[in-house]
Formats: structure tokens, sequence, C-alpha cells
């Protein structure tokens, strides 16, 4: 089997950074066509910092890196520090990157790459606010139906909010740019809080990330260690959910993971509740399906997956 190309779309942040590291630990599953950041978790000019201090990490300076919009469509961009520390990645020091960014406007390249590839063989994943995504759509209409897939962390149902009540932090932030994405028709696959919550750090899990005595393991461990204090206070869980990997783990093992195909409206309107996805799990409307909605993980399994992949950078 050929590798699936990929456009990671990130706002990194710990756990966008362990999924795009578990990404470029998988060659023979997964291309990187580039990483386009977007404004999200922290600033545009911290998530295209950080992307590129992974990419480094990685040892993978090659990798082409996209500043992309640094607002969302219509509303005041919403940040996420009080979860994800003052530059998004805080945790272990960081020195600055040296890797150049990639020359161009992140839409620019998913537009261009979309158009380029043969259609049907370019998987989106999204891993923060939709906008880069709902702009190229909205400028190019052509590229919706050359997606092969859209694969994103986002939403929420019987979890449902981790910003507000209503609402979880990617949809949230741009509720515009989601509703585009999730009316596009183009093939959607979600993985919202109802599953990114079961897929927990624990002390022994964070520990083999430790254990592998290579610089990626102790940044991991790190990493998850600064990120759980929240979810664990907030929650009084026994750890962190590690969200935007499960976009990645999807692509490499999906056979980890379960949902039902639903449809998913968001809420663009109410201010109680703006940005939720109304998700219809128990299919009581006629409304068109438009998504496979993850509820389930193997957290084993997945965390096998991680440790294993991880431990080859
Ligand atoms: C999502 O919001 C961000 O804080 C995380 O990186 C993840 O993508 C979880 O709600
Ligand atoms: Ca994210």
């Amino acid at each position: 089997m050929t590798a699936r190309k990929i456009i990671i779309d990130t706002d990194p942040g710990q756990d966008d950074a362990v999924a795009i590291l578990l990404a470029l630990a998988s060659p023979e599953d997964i291309e990187v066509l580039g990483i386009t950041a977007v404004a999200g978790n922290v600033p545009l000019p911290l998530t295209e910092r950080n992307a590129r201090i992974v990419c480094e990490l990685a040892g993978r300076r090659d990798v082409k890196v996209f500043a992309g919009c640094e607002a969302p469509l219509k509303r005041k961009l919403v940040t996420a520090e009080h979860v994800h520390g003052k530059t998004g990645l805080d945790g272990p020091q960081l020195a600055e990157p040296t890797m150049k960014l990639a020359e161009g406007h992140a839409v620019d390249f998913i537009i261009e790459t979309l158009r380029r590839e043969p259609a049907g063989t370019v998987t989106l994943c999204p891993l923060g606010p939709l906008t880069n995504i709902a702009t190229a759509f909205e400028r190019a209409p052509d590229i919706v139906g050359r997606v092969q897939e859209i694969v994103l962390m986002g939403g929420a149902y019987f979890e449902v909010g981790n910003i507000t009540p209503a609402a979880e932090f990617n949809i949230y932030v741009d509720p515009e740019a989601a509703d585009i994405v999730f009316r596009s028709g183009a093939p959607l696959v979600v993985m919202p809080l109802d599953v990114t919550h079961k897929a927990l750090t624990t002390r022994s899990r964070i520990d083999a990330f430790r254990a592998m005595g290579t610089r990626v393991g102790q940044m991991v461990a790190a990493w998850t260690d600064f990120f759980e204090r929240f979810d664990m206070e907030k929650y009084g869980s026994e750890g962190a959910p590690l969200h935007d990997p499960c976009v990645i783990a999807y692509l490499i093992e999906p056979h980890l993971f379960s949902g039902r195909v639903i449809n998913v409206a968001i809420e663009t309107v109410s201010e109680l509740t703006l940005g939720m996805t109304v998700a219809d799990w128990w299919r009581v409307t006629d409304r068109p399906r438009n998504c496979l909605f993850i509820g389930d993980l193997h957290a084993d399994g997945f965390y096998a997956l991680l440790a294993n992949r991880l431990s080859r950078l």
C-alpha cells in the first residue's frame, strides 16, 4: 500500500505537536505534503513557529510549513493559553527554530496542492480552527470534490463543551468556517471530545515516552506533563486527552476507532450555544448524513501505536 498523502492544518499546541510527530514517524503510512499553520491555541506567529520547532525536533527541516489565516472568518480570535501556556508549547525548554517558513500563503498551498495532485488522493487533517480549510473551499470550490477525505479533531456531543458549556474549542473559535466545512460535501471523519477524552495520558503512558531515552521521548513526556495539569484539575481525570494525535492514529490504524455515520450541523447564531456540533447521533432527523462521528477508541492500542512510532524518531 502506498503512503497516504496528507496536509496537516494545525495550531500547535502540545497535542498538535504529538500528532505531527506521529505523522512524520510513519512514512510507510503517511506522506506529509505540507503543514499549514492557523491561529488558534495561540496567535499565528506562534503556531507557525511551533510547527517549525516540531519539524526540527523530528529531524525534518525539509517539511514545508506555511503560515495561514491569522483570524477567524468573522470573529475575533479566541486563544487557549490557559491550557497550552503562553507559547502554545509550554513545558520543556525550546530553542527558536532555524528552518524558514515556506513562501506563500497556507490557503494557496492547499488550493494548489489539491489541483495538482490526482483527484481523490489528498487527505486534509485539520487539528485547529477550520479557517484555512474553509477559506480554501470558498476561494476555490473546484477543490472540494478533489479531497480524498477530511479527518479532523473538533466538536463534541455527549461530552458537550470544553471552551463553553456547549462548544469544543476548535469549532467555537471559527464556527462559520466549521459550518462551511461540514456542509461542503467532502467525505468527513470527526474526532470529537467524545473520543479524545478516552485517549488519556496516565503515569505509565507518559513514563513510556520518557523511557525511550530520546530527545523526542523527553519532549513528548514534558509536553504531556504540562498539558495534563489543566485537564486533571478541570475534569478530575487521571490524565490529559491527547486530542489531535487521534486524527493521525485513525489514518494508520482505523480499526482502533468506532463511530456512526450521522448528520452534524454547526450552531452559528445562538450566543448561548455558539459553535456547538449538533450531532444527530440517534438519527432522529432526516438531515443528510455528512460525517463519520467517532465515539470510541481502543486506548491501549492507541498508546502502543504512539510509543512504537515515536520511538523511531
Ligand atoms: C482542541 O483544542 C486545542 O486546544 C487542542 O489542540 C485540540 O485541537 C481540543 O478541544
Ligand atoms: Ca489543536
